[in-house]
């Protein structure tokens, strides 16, 4: 939205392509941008199949005039992963009320009731053109909009009408050709904010007078306003519009402002870093340069004010910099973002470590009766393969559960239980939804995230940010070594006062002071691994990854990564289960990567390799470089050798030259290594 900020057309697509590009990561299958027509109130369409960069085509070759200059603009666009419906142009957001488009809609989530939707409309005479949950959306503005014509609603009035029909989960932009330069965004269960971009200082007044029943929001300007000036009550109460002015400027002469409405930060951090997150059931009405926010129904218990952040990130820290590829960037960044998971919160010569995020809870979390792990993928990943230092440590029973799977059971918790949620964009549905239930249930809830403000890391009792940077490789990579990390910490800060267990805790938090250059080393095999790739597997069907213990969940991870981007069949099994099946699947050409580095069970994991071999099998094996008991296999076997460290985080080593191989088979087999097919990187649907 540019308010008093004159702007070409031509400006204002490039806008909204590249900050859709920016949210690609997030779902890719087509896109699509509303835009002001030249006629008088009138609004141009543009949706393509494919990447943004697709769509960007279709805007440069369409022959709509670019230069016209517009003072004030609004316009919305979207980036789509298919729900409902197949990629399509049609399917493509925005979606129309009409041929006209009165109404222009883009959505992220899902309308639950929208086939009643659908079959209230359709009996009222509308004619959908889509397979879309989205396009109900729409429709159902234009027939609220057409019913209540003599009201003179304002768009604030019409939002609230419509969204108390919506069931489900939205990120919601509302535009019309009856409200010029106005615009509509809202959320429920599913991510918005609003970066903030004024010349002016801002400054910052509300009150809202005329419509009592929304209750009000104070905007906070926290560090963006020098003087801080909060709550001014502005005029009288005998206006018909709300008086509610997030922004003025000092001398009350209306100002120039630019407003982004993103699902992301990435999309807006290159226009501004003041962004403001909406909570659910929020409406913001942006008009006249000024942004309003409502309610869509009063309800006490929320606190009523909405802060304004700077953003700490920095563009470059989300382009590939001198990396071919995202993924690879991620992969090699992981000496430095395991460090800044640790950043400030282990003191290396003491052997303490404080995570302040938890603090106020460590008592009740450690008198708890389970502590229940909870995530999706990668993330789930990084729960199994730290299960067994927390029981260890802590001594409290401890669950890891699939947070769909857990779902699906509807599994008891109890007040007394503490439930960590572990995700890295904060926003995945399934475990949000997890979330919800726990909270409903008592349980304390704690958020393990990497994206500051995600919903995630707002809606848990407490948490630790991972603090690992903007991932956006789909495939998850050094969001990974930083959960690991984060959950060890937080084992080691559960039980530091356990007096029985401090040798084990100090030998831990030494292990962790040197993995950062261990990392290091590790990617030195970087082309070891191309060559192995390219030479032995790229023309295998299948691999399997052999792990138990605390490599079990670098043998699932690994076999993720490898299925994620190279497309490969790939099945991480736990060694002592070879017997009892795959043992079957094993022959000369079959290849199979055996986690053998030196902990407890190395014999029991050696005996698995030596049943391997006895059916003609042809291991790699991931080791140890002092590994003098394989001197005599390192000879007949192909090996990759990692430095040794403590066993609990072995794996973080473990893991990385599997990263590699699924990132080089996947290079060479030419597939899009960021944006792999029908993946996305964070899967805000259920
Ligand atoms: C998607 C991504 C995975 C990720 C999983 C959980 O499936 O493709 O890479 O591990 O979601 O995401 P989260 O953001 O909750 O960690």
């Amino acid at each position: 939205v540019n308010y008093l900020v004159e702007k070409s057309r031509e400006d204002i697509l490039n806008t909204m392509l590249d900050g859709m590009q920016r949210l690609e990561y997030r779902g890719y299958d087509s896109a699509g941008i509303a835009v002001d027509g030249d006629g008088y109130n009138e609004v141009v369409l543009f949706k393509e199949v494919g990447k943004v960069a697709a769509l960007r085509k279709l805007v440069n070759s369409s022959d709509i005039d670019k230069n016209k200059r517009f003072v004030s603009h609004v316009a919305i666009a979207h980036t789509r992963w298919a729900t409902h419906g197949q990629p399509s142009r049609l399917n493509a957001h925005p979606h129309r009320s009409d041929p006209n488009n009165e109404f222009v809609v883009v959505h992220n989530g899902i309308i639950t009731n929208y086939r009643e939707l659908k079959a209230l409309l359709v009996s009222k005479g509308f004619v959908f053109e889509t397979e879309t949950d989205t396009e109900c959306i729409a429709k159902l503005c234009k027939y609220v909009y057409d019913l209540n014509k003599h009201r003179d609603l304002d768009f604030t009035e019409l939002a609230k009408l419509i969204l108390v029909e919506l069931q489900g989960a939205y990120g919601l932009l509302l535009k019309s050709v009856h409200y010029p330069n106005e615009v509509i965004g809202t959320r429920k269960g599913s991510p918005l904010l609003i970066g903030v971009k004024t010349e002016k200082k801002l400054k910052v007044d509300f009150v809202d007078v005329e419509f009592p029943d929304f209750a009000e929001i104070t905007v906070d300007a926290g560090d963006a306003s020098a003087n801080g000036m909060l709550g001014v009550p502005m005029g009288g109460s005998d206006l018909r519009r709300s008086q509610s002015r997030a922004f003025v400027s000092d001398d009350g002469v209306p100002m120039q402002a630019e407003f982004f409405l993103a699902s992301d930060p990435s999309a807006v951090v290159e226009h501004t870093k003041k962004v403001l997150y909406l909570e659910d059931d929020d409406i913001a009405h942006i008009y006249d340069g000024e942004l309003h926010i409502h309610r869509v129904r009063r309800d006490e218990g929320l606190p009523s004010i909405r802060s304004i952040q700077t953003l700490e990130m920095e563009l470059n820290e989300i382009m590939k910099g001198n990396f071919d590829h995202f993924m690879q960037k991620e992969i090699f960044e992981q000496p430095e973002s395991v460090v800044n998971t640790m950043r400030g919160r282990i003191d290396f010569e003491k052997k303490t470590v404080t995570l302040g995020g938890l603090s106020a809870y460590l008592n009740t979390i450690r008198r708890c009766r389970r502590i229940i792990m909870i995530a999706c993928g990668t993330s789930y990943h990084s729960c199994m393969a730290t299960r067994a230092i927390f029981e260890e440590l802590t001594e409290i029973p401890i669950a890891v559960e699939l947070a769909s799977d857990f779902l699906d059971r509807k599994s008891p918790v109890f007040r007394d239980d503490t439930c960590i949620f572990v995700s890295q964009s904060g926003e995945t549905a399934d475990t949000m939804l997890a979330l919800q239930y726990c909270i409903e249930r008592g349980a304390l809830t704690v958020g393990i995230v990497n994206s500051v403000g995600s919903s995630i890391s707002r809606q848990t009792n407490c948490g630790v940010h991972i603090n690992a940077g903007p991932e956006i490789g789909v495939a998850s990579t050094k969001a990974y070594t930083s959960q690991y990390v984060a959950l060890t910490m937080m084992a080691l800060s559960l039980s530091d006062d356990r007096i029985s267990m401090r040798p084990r805790r100090h030998a831990i938090i030494d292990g962790l002071a040197k993995i950062s250059k261990q990392i290091d080393e590790v990617l030195k095999l970087n082309d070891k691994i191309k060559e192995m790739a390219e030479t032995d597997l790229i023309n295998q069907k299948s691999l399997l990854l052999l792990g138990r213990g605390y490599q079990h969940a670098t043998a699932l991870e690994g076999a993720l990564k490898i299925k994620e981007i190279s497309y490969m069949h790939s099945e991480g099994v736990l060694a002592g289960e070879l017997k009892h099946g795959v043992l079957a699947l094993v022959d000369e050409d079959l290849p199979i990567i055996v986690l053998a580095t030196h902990d407890s069970l190395f014999p029991k994991v050696m005996s698995s390799v030596e049943q391997v071999i006895a059916r003609s099998g042809n291991p790699i094996l991931i080791c140890n470089e002092d590994e003098e008991s394989l001197g005599k296999f390192k000879k007949t076997y192909r090996t990759l050798e990692v430095p040794a460290t403590v066993d609990c985080l072995q794996g973080l080593l473990n893991v990385i030259p599997l990263q590699l191989m699924s990132y080089w088979l996947a290079v060479k087999k030419g597939f899009d290594v960021d944006f792999p097919r029908n993946l996305a990187k964070a899967v805000t649907v259920e």
